[in-house]
């Protein structure tokens, strides 16, 4: 079933929270749905806006929101090993990782807390704590709106890289997911190798699926602001990848800079965008209503009634200190519309 609002206010709409319009909103369940729309309307400018987490609005949308709202998750397979599921693109993320847990099946224990639907975690590739959703998923389903078809990607197909996937670049404006397979793991596979997360567990009693669930959702809690309380969108800038040589030039002014190697590019390092931002003395920063937050600068925040133009003011000034200091870009993990 698909249901059609005209001119809706999307405040509730998107975890920053900036009060703006769209002409048209649909919620749909199935490939069916999508299918009629497409006929009926043949809409040119379209966006999917999933939970609204990863999402600015910078002005009122003049095109097609699309929402998927079907629910479930499904046993395919079941052996002693490991089991296949498909879950529907509008499940809560934090659910399904709930799902898992209570069942004892590792894999997305350490994507807890994201805020997101499972619809658009393959779309960023979400990762944190040294998982990423890529390493779980089998197959993406979508609808692609050119052949008006249901296309099955299995994971390769998918070309996920860091906060990246085909979601983003050839399927963008053509690819509405549907659900989402993943293969999740009956043996014990902790991945405790993150900053603190190993001794948070420890304190914890050991690793279980619960106490990392716990430990991951007390250590965000700590840095990460809760969009219901202040509005944001997690991480606005990606993690910069540079050079491997710009990575040593750095290094020899600041040597406590993190980085990170690249997996499968031994000339590229990751840099991690928050220390920059931390360090040209931004973090806590605010500007009326919008600020860097206090506890985690890769995360802009609106502090109440800010729009969409004021959070990229301060993202343009933030970019442009990190540039002017330490000669790298910063780009926006966040979609712009
Ligand atoms: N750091 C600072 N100051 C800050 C923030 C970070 O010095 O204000 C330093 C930290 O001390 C650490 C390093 O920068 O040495 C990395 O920080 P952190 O472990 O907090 O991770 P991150 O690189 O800042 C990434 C993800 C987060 C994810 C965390 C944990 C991106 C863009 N962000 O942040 O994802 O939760 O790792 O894995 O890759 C999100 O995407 O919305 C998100 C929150």
């Amino acid at each position: 079933m698909k249901r059609i609002y005209s001119d809706i206010n999307l405040s509730e709409r998107n975890s920053f929270g900036v009060v703006q319009r769209a002409s048209t909103l649909v919620e749909f369940d199935s490939a069916d749905d999508l299918r009629q729309y497409f006929e009926e309307y043949n809409p040119q400018k379209w966006y999917v806006l999933g939970a609204g987490n990863n999402t600015l609005f910078m002005q009122d949308y003049d095109g097609v929101l699309l929402t998927p709202t079907a629910r479930g998750i499904e046993v395919l397979s079941d052996t002693s090993e490991y089991v296949d599921v498909r879950v529907m693109a509008g499940e809560l993320w934090d659910e399904f990782v709930e799902w898992c847990v209570e069942r004892e099946l590792w894999g997305v224990e350490n994507l807890t807390a994201i805020p997101s639907s499972v619809g658009a975690a393959p779309v960023q590739n979400i990762g944190a704590y040294g998982a990423e959703v890529k390493d779980c998923i089998t197959t993406v389903e979508y609808f692609d709106t050119d052949s008006r078809r249901v296309v099955r990607l299995d994971n390769s197909e998918c070309y996920f890289a860091y906060r990246e996937s085909i979601f983003k670049h050839e399927l963008r404006g053509r690819g509405i997911i549907l659900a989402v397979e993943f293969r999740l793991s009956k043996v014990a596979c902790p991945n405790l190798g993150y900053g603190d997360v190993i001794k948070e567990v420890e304190v914890r009693g050991g690793a279980t699926l619960r106490n990392i669930r716990a430990a991951i959702a007390d250590i965000r809690a700590r840095k990460l602001p809760d969009p219901k309380a202040l509005g944001n969108a997690g991480s606005f800038f990606k993690n910069p990848i540079v050079e491997r040589e710009v990575a040593e030039r750095l290094l020899s002014t600041y040597p406590d800079m993190p980085h990170y190697a690249v997996s499968d590019d031994a000339t590229k390092i990751k840099l991690a965008a928050g220390w920059l931002i931390d360090k040209v003395g931004l973090k806590g920063y605010r500007e009326g209503s919008v600020g860097v937050h206090t506890n985690q600068a890769l995360v802009l925040v609106n502090y109440g009634g800010a729009t969409g133009k004021e959070v990229m003011a301060l993202a343009a000034k933030v970019s442009r200190s990190v540039y002017e200091t330490f000669g790298v870009e910063i780009s926006p993990e966040v979609n712009i519309l």
